[in-house]
């Protein structure tokens, strides 16, 4: 037998294939990424697979592509053109099926009316829609012609829409009338006027015609789709770009300052999840693979639009709330689509658990061969329900760690290879190419079973190419920590059979309910309310969402704290970030505990909210303040049990 030699120790050697694989990946980088992309269909082929000046890596230099050609174009060329690309649900049950020529005419016909708006290469085109076919078909037009789409969550406030579309200097935003939501709709032109009256770049908004509620149109600054599409045509041609060409910018929390827009490349980023999507989800022709995430987040941009498709699979795409109009609606849509793989989070796992297995008693779920987890760890208790009740102990698990930043999945299962023996709660392996490993402060690899700091030890095909317009806040966040090394963010562990266990975030970022939020950021908000003088941000834990959002409060002068006020800082917060900001609980204090260098001591006040020890104060400045936190923190809490 080869000796293998693995920058981990693991028992399952005789897993030969997966460790040969990923070996090879290790030993022969270059050759195994040029295999990966010929996979791919590439109008020049690359003359130098990486070129890295750290922290810096360009991808397949000199090749040339283009993201639409490859997910659509190669696929009309073949039997293809004739299998369904996308089965879209509306949450009021509409449905629309896409074939692959359907796709391939909307794409063009999407292309040509950004043509005639003036998109050209290198462009970048806000999206603010709902997840409506338009949504995929747009972003696809986009990277037909170049242009770098930015997609900002629908769920995101006018505030939120404004500083991305700023950061980016959109020409052109793209949104809908209006959402549905629970029944309900969100009106997101109406929010998209309120962000464009913040937004000089933008010249003009196409408006799609979602819900048909009245929007005003402002006249030579908004334009239907509708009348649009009348004049489109049937047929542009696909931009070669260069591979390291942004596809796409998309918004993430970072510890500090406003979200930063992650930089993706088109070839990279291709190859990558073509690749990784083979070995994570084993993905066949004919399955029918149904990613819940909102394409709002990177986990839609990668896992319901880009790897999907460039593999020519029929996908699931649903609108709106997962238990609307009743509990069971996900079971419903899995059973009439005849879903093969389902991919979601933990947070979406932990509420169907505590509606009970009677809804999925109506299901016939017979048809899920594979299910995914991602965003968030997942605790052993979920990953064995989702085994059992919605996989019929059947169907392996895949828990897949990744970011925004890595582009694409970089430890999880890989059963499309061979399956390693899963054990709820871990992510298993690095896959081929990542060279994941566990640290200490020193940057120095940490025993098995001992907690570190996760990092990624040379540059993969995803890898983000930068935060836009910010080099130095690229490096900043990512390769000061340890020199050489790409810092996650995250803690993690590794246990005596090399299995990696996420720990959950090292820094000040949380996850709420797999979202992902600065405390930055929602201090800010906080205070941007007029009668909060200032406000520290930290986590709960949380059965369901995994974490949430606690503010620490002190009034303005003036101000006491009330109920009411209490209710205006909540929907302040909603109103300035999104209904995802809003906080689990407010706590008005007088101070706030700081160490004597006027930093907020988060870690103290995180203790308190979590009940656990609050361990070591000797930097702090003014002991009473921690006093009257846990003070008004236990008050809270007996008024909370007296109401039960
Ligand atoms: C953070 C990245 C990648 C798609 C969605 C999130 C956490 C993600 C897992 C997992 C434990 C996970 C990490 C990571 N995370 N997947 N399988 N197990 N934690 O992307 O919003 O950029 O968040 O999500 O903390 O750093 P994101």
């Amino acid at each position: 037998m080869a000796s293998l030699s693995l920058p981990f120790e693991t028992k399952y050697l005789p897993l030969k294939k997966f460790f040969n694989i990923y070996r090879r990946s290790m030993e022969e980088t270059e050759e195994f990424w040029a295999e990966e992309a010929r996979q791919l269909d590439w109008f020049k082929t690359w003359d130098k697979v990486l070129e890295w000046e750290p922290p810096f890596a360009r991808w397949f230099v000199g090749g040339q592509l283009n993201a639409s050609y490859i997910c659509v174009d190669r696929h009309v060329k073949t039997w293809r053109r004739s299998k369904v690309a996308i089965y879209w649900e509306g949450e009021p049950g509409d449905v629309r099926v896409l074939s692959y020529s359907t796709l391939y005419s909307e794409v063009n016909r999407f292309a040509s009316l950004l043509r005639r708006a003036g998109v050209t290469k290198g462009d970048r085109v806000a999206l603010y829609l709902p997840m409506i076919p338009e949504l995929p078909i747009f972003m696809l037009a986009c990277a037909r012609l170049g242009a770098i789409h930015t997609v900002i969550f629908s769920g995101f406030s006018a505030q939120a829409l404004a500083d991305r579309v700023n950061d980016v200097q959109a020409k052109l935003l793209i949104t809908a009338d209006g959402g549905f939501r629970r029944g309900k709709v969100v009106p997101l032109k109406e929010i998209a006027d309120e962000a464009v009256a913040l937004t000089p770049s933008v010249e003009k908004t196409i408006v799609v015609k979602r819900t048909g509620i009245s929007v005003s149109m402002k006249p030579s600054r908004d334009l239907w789709l509708d009348d649009l599409l009348i004049k489109a045509a049937s047929f542009i041609e696909p931009e070669p770009v260069e591979s390291e060409h942004p596809l796409y910018i998309l918004y993430t929390s970072g510890t500090t300052g406003k979200p930063k827009g992650i930089v993706q490349s088109t070839g990279g980023y291709l190859v990558y999840n073509y690749s990784t999507y083979k070995w994570v989800f084993d993905l066949r022709e004919e399955s029918v693979y149904w990613c819940s995430a909102d394409v709002g987040w990177v986990t839609g941009h990668s896992s319901i639009v880009y790897a999907p498709l460039a593999h020519g699979a029929a996908i699931v795409m649903y609108e709106g709330a997962p238990d609307y109009p009743t509990i069971d609606r996900w079971w419903d849509i899995i059973e009439k689509y005849g879903v093969t793989i389902f991919y979601t989070s933990p947070t979406a796992i932990k509420m169907f658990m505590r509606y009970g297995e009677d809804w999925l008693k109506k299901h016939n779920l017979s048809s899920l061969e594979l299910l995914g987890s991602v965003g968030e760890a997942i605790n052993p208790e979920a990953w064995l329900w989702f085994y059992q009740n919605i996989g019929g102990e059947r169907c392996p698990i895949v828990d897949t760690w990744w970011q925004t930043e890595t582009g694409g999945i970089m430890i999880s299962p890989a059963p499309g290879i061979e399956c390693v023996p899963l054990k709820p709660g871990s992510a298993t392996f690095p896959l081929p190419g990542v060279d994941a490993a566990v640290v200490n402060e020193r940057g120095e690899p940490v025993a098995a079973e001992e907690r570190g700091l996760l990092v990624i030890k040379r540059p993969w095909p995803g890898m983000l190419l930068g935060i836009y317009g910010n080099p130095e806040r690229y490096k900043k966040a990512y390769w000061s920590t340890f020199p050489g090394m790409f810092y996650t963010g995250d803690y993690a562990v590794r246990d005596r059979d090399g299995y990696f266990w996420i720990l959950g975030r090292a820094d000040e970022v949380l996850k709420i309910a797999g979202h992902r939020m600065g405390t930055a950021e929602l201090e800010d908000a906080a205070v941007s309310y007029s009668q909060v003088a200032e406000a520290a941000v930290v986590s709960k834990s949380h059965p369901v969402k995994g974490e949430s959002i606690i503010v620490f409060a002190i009034p303005t002068e003036g101000s006491a704290p009330s109920v009411s006020l209490k209710k205006g800082l909540s929907d302040h917060m909603r109103r300035v970030v999104g209904p995802i900001a809003t906080p689990e609980e407010i706590y008005f204090v007088s101070k706030l505990p700081k160490t004597r260098s006027g930093k907020i001591m988060r870690r103290v006040l995180k203790a308190v909210a979590n009940d656990l020890p609050i361990g070591d104060l000797t930097t702090l400045e003014d002991e009473t303040s921690v006093e009257e936190i846990v003070r008004s923190y236990q008050e809270l809490e007996k008024e909370r049990e007296e109401k039960k």
